[in-house]
C-alpha cells in the first residue's frame, strides 16, 4: 500500500476517535473497525471524486430495487461480494459434526403448507424426483418431528413470488420427520438459474465480466426442537456451475446424485410415479442448540 499522507492519516484517525465514546463496546468495535477499513480501502485505491458519487449512486440504486417483499438487493450485493458466505463461515466455526450450512438467498416465504410424507410440492412440469433421507443428531439418533422447509425454482428458473404465473406454494412447502427421523419429498429435479439481473447487482457482475448462475440446488432450513436450526442447500453433483457459483455457496459435502429409476422401481408405486423418475438421498445431521 501507498504511503498515507499525514494530513489523511489524520482525517482517518479523527474519524475512528469519533465513535470512541460508543457505550456499547460490540457497537464502537464494530463501528471502529468499518470506519478504519473503508478509510484504508479509500486510501488503497486512491478513490476519486466521481468515483466515490458512482459509489453512493450504486448504493442508492440499490435500496431502490429492494421492495420490502421479494426483492432486497443489498442482500444479492452481499451474496455476489462473497460477504453472506464469510459471515456464514465465521458464525458455523465450531459446528464440525453437523450438515454443513449455506447462503439463505433472498427467495424464502414463510408460512408455506405443511405436506405429509412423500407428498408432491412441484405444480409445474419438470423431471420427476424424490428426495429422501434422515435427520440425525451429532451420535447418529434420529430426530423425530423435525421441519424441513424446503423451497427450489420451477423450470424456468424462477421462484414462485418471483413468477406470478406460478401458484405461491409451487415448489415449496413443509415436511415432517417420522418417528425414524425419516423425510420423504416428492418434486423435480432442480435446474440452474441465473440471480435477478435487471438491477445494480446485475451491472456489477457485467462490469466485472462475471456471470449471474447459481448451480441447481434444492434449498433447506431444518428445525428442530433444542437443535441449531440449519439453513443450507443440497446440489445436484453434475451441475457445470459447481466451480463458479455466483453467490460461492457450494459445499463439497452438500452436492447429491440424482439417480435414474424406471417406473417398476420398487418406490415407484408408495410415491406415485407412473413412469421414470430421480433419486436422491441425503441425511442431515443438526447440532444442539
Ligand atoms: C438463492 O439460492 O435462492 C439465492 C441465493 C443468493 C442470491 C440469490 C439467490
Ligand atoms: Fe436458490
Amino acid at each position: 500500500m501507498n504511503d498515507i499522507p499525514p494530513n489523511e492519516a489524520k482525517i482517518s484517525a479523527q474519524a475512528v476517535a469519533a465513535f470512541g465514546n460508543t457505550p456499547t463496546p460490540r457497537l464502537r468495535q464494530v463501528l471502529q473497525g468499518l470506519v478504519r477499513h473503508l478509510h484504508a480501502f479509500a486510501s488503497e485505491v486512491e478513490l476519486s471524486e466521481e468515483e466515490w458519487l458512482e459509489g453512493i449512486r450504486f448504493l442508492t440504486d440499490t435500496g431502490r430495487m429492494c421492495d420490502g417483499v421479494v426483492r432486497q438487493e443489498f442482500i444479492l450485493l452481499s451474496d455476489v461480494l462473497g460477504l453472506s458466505m464469510l459471515v456464514d463461515a465465521i458464525n458455523h466455526r465450531a459446528a464440525k459434526a453437523a450438515t454443513e450450512t449455506t447462503v439463505f438467498g433472498p427467495f424464502y416465504i414463510a408460512g408455506m403448507p405443511e405436506r405429509g410424507q412423500g407428498e408432491n410440492m412441484a405444480f409445474t412440469p419438470g423431471e420427476p424426483a424424490l428426495v429422501l433421507g434422515r435427520v440425525l443428531d451429532t451420535d447418529g439418533e434420529p430426530i423425530a418431528n423435525t421441519v424441513l422447509d424446503v423451497w427450489q425454482t420451477a423450470e424456468n428458473g424462477m421462484y414462485s413470488g418471483q413468477d406470478t404465473e406460478q401458484p405461491l406454494s409451487n415448489l415449496r412447502g413443509r415436511y415432517r420427520t417420522d418417528e425414524e427421523g425419516r423425510f420423504a419429498i416428492r418434486t423435480i429435479v432442480p435446474v440452474s438459474y441465473p440471480i435477478p439481473t435487471d438491477g445494480p447487482v446485475g451491472r456489477l457482475l457485467q462490469a466485472s465480466d462475471r456471470h449471474p448462475w447459481r448451480p441447481a440446488h434444492l434449498h433447506f432450513m431444518v428445525m428442530a426442537e433444542g437443535r441449531r436450526t440449519l439453513v443450507t442447500h443440497l446440489f445436484n453433483h453434475d451441475d457445470p456451475y459447481l466451480e463458479s457459483d455466483v453467490v460461492f455457496g457450494v459445499k463439497d459435502s452438500l452436492k447429491v446424485v440424482y439417480q435414474r429409476c424406471q417406473a417398476d422401481h420398487p418406490l415407484a408405486e408408495r410415491y406415485d410415479f407412473d413412469g421414470p423418475f430421480r433419486l436422491a438421498a441425503y441425511d442431515f445431521v443438526l447440532e444442539r442448540a
